[in-house]
């Protein structure tokens, strides 16, 4: 019989279900794009139906396709989950009814209140690192969380009385498709967990310092589980009755996907957003260059925490969406790039893309987007290319912020994700790192990092060295190719732009 693997991926701009088998090939899958709704500036909500819809149908649809091709849902052995990290929702313990839309992990609303937060900490944005690894930005969980038990009177009133659930993505959909209201469970993986600045990293427990920090002594949490482990089954639906035994933030699933297991091991994530994510072994590294330490997988309870640095760009693949849906001068990626391609270079165009702030490593709340550097020769081909190059420079400004804090220099890295689909942004992400880029002819790897947890969970695979096999059917490698000088030249021009990206919001 064959033995088949489900994951889950539930990202910010789309859900996926995808089957896999033994040697991570895939064998059917599903996916729709998710709706965000902006209805302010700075601000990004999802609809938490939406999202457990998606998750259904693309579950739904994947099966059938499976059934297909001659094989039973049955012959799905587990499923991972893995989902896009920080977006908060919250939901009545009663009815299991949401209170409000999904805040987002981009969405800026909570300026106000991170400025609130730094006064009581005595300006020290960097006061609960040393427990969670985490600064004080508008990005974490917890950091929403107060803004919406402070200006949501139906969140304070549920907290009241005892009927507020909230939970990252992870615990609202393992909460749904294990029984909601009627007996769902309430978990939150570590990895998932270690992005709401409430959990001490080194413990792997919640953190009564945190937790009084921002005024959760009241706050009901979700059960801390590792990211390999039977939490419950599927209570209905096509896939009733099948584990859940995986769950990983989806950055740190790409990770585990990649294959970055060895302390010193690298990937890159293009997706909505683009995250660096480097192995630092069983001992979490604080940064001292603008960099998060996170959690980046535990398999078992008993098993020892892998931990990471991250690097983290808030806009990535979205730059593409605004210019497609907002400024509608292209119709999709592929357009894009090939206007990009039809020009050597940007001619001195810069796009900073700080929609909402800028992240690591410069944690700006500030910032806003930015083109400049245009003259009357200045055409769309140049500002497409800018637009590949803007996440290729932010990334380029990570990896030597991880290479300070490692004292280790990368080597090469290794990348996945929908911007990755583009040999012309990989060349110049390899010419602007000056390092080896390597892309996987398989680039599910978000998914497939969710498959292996939950596999390993199972039994499907006994250890890491049953991996070796597993997705290993060839890769692509782009060698830089531009001279010091001329890459050095680039970033002194995107330094200047991030500059003038400074100090636009209210
Ligand atoms: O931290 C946010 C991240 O998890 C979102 O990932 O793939 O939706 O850009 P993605």
């Amino acid at each position: 019989m064959p033995t088949f693997i489900g994951a889950i991926d539930q990202g910010t701009t789309s859900t996926r279900f995808v089957i896999f088998d033994e040697q991570g090939s895939i064998v059917a899958h599903h996916q729709m794009e998710l709706e965000q709704r902006s209805p302010r500036p700075g601000w990004m909500e999802h609809d938490p139906y939406d999202i457990l819809d998606s998750v259904r149908v693309c579950m739904l649809h994947a099966v059938r396709k499976l059934e297909g091709l001659g094989h039973s849902a049955q012959d799905i052995t587990c499923i991972g989950l893995t989902n896009q990290r920080e977006t908060i929702i919250t939901w009545d313990k009663l009815t299991g009814q949401p209170l409000y839309p999904a805040i987002l992990w981009s969405d800026a609303r909570t300026a106000e209140t991170v400025q609130q937060l730094t006064e009581k900490a005595a300006g020290n944005t960097h006061i609960l690192e040393p427990v969670c690894g985490l600064p004080l930005t508008t990005y974490f969980t917890a950091v929403k969380l107060r803004w919406l038990l402070d200006n949501v009177p139906v969140i304070a009133q549920a907290q009241e009385q005892d009927r507020l659930c909230f939970g990252t993505m992870d615990t609202w959909l393992i909460y749904n498709l294990t029984g909601g209201a009627e007996n769902g469970i309430m978990v939150t993986d570590v990895t998932n967990a270690s992005r709401t600045m409430l959990m001490n990293i080194h413990t792997l427990e919640w953190s009564a310092e945190a937790i009084s920090f921002f005024g959760f002594e009241q706050v009901q949490l979700p059960k801390l589980v590792s990211s390999s482990q039977i939490y419950g089954q599927v209570h209905d639906g096509p896939l009733a009755g099948i584990a859940i035994a995986g769950c990983l933030g989806d950055q740190q699933a790409a990770l585990v996907g990649q294959k970055c297991f060895a302390a010193g091991d690298a990937k890159n994530t293009y997706g909505t957003g683009c995250f660096m994510l480097f192995n630092t072994g069983n001992t979490p590294v604080v940064s001292q260059n603008g960099l998060l330490s996170t959690v980046a997988y535990q398999f078992g309870n008993e098993g020892k925490p892998a931990y990471a640095l991250e690097g983290s760009v808030a806009v990535a693949g979205s730059s593409i969406n605004w210019l497609r849906d907002n400024l509608r001068v292209i119709q999709n990626t592929q357009q894009l790039n090939d206007l990009a391609s039809q020009v050597d270079d940007s001619a001195g165009t810069y796009f900073v893309t700080a929609f909402a702030g800028l992240f690591a490593p410069y944690w700006n709340d500030s910032a806003r987007g930015t083109i400049c550097g245009l003259t009357q020769f200045t055409r769309l081909e140049h500002i497409c290319r800018a637009t590949l190059e803007s996440v290729c420079f932010q990334s380029k400004a990570i990896l030597d912020a991880m290479n300070k804090d490692s004292g280790q220099p990368l080597r090469s890295l290794k990348v996945d994700g929908g911007m990755s689909n583009s040999d012309l942004c990989m060349e110049i992400q390899a010419n602007l790192l000056g390092i080896n880029v390597e892309r996987p002819l398989m680039r599910e790897s978000t998914a497939l990092g969710a498959a292996i947890s939950a596999g390993l969970a199972v039994g499907v695979w006994k250890s890491l060295d049953d991996l070796a096999s597993v997705n290993n059917r060839g890769k692509t490698v782009f060698e830089p190719t531009l001279s010091c000088e001329k890459r050095h030249s680039m970033y002194q021009g995107w330094m200047k732009a991030v500059e003038s990206s400074f100090g636009w919001s209210n």
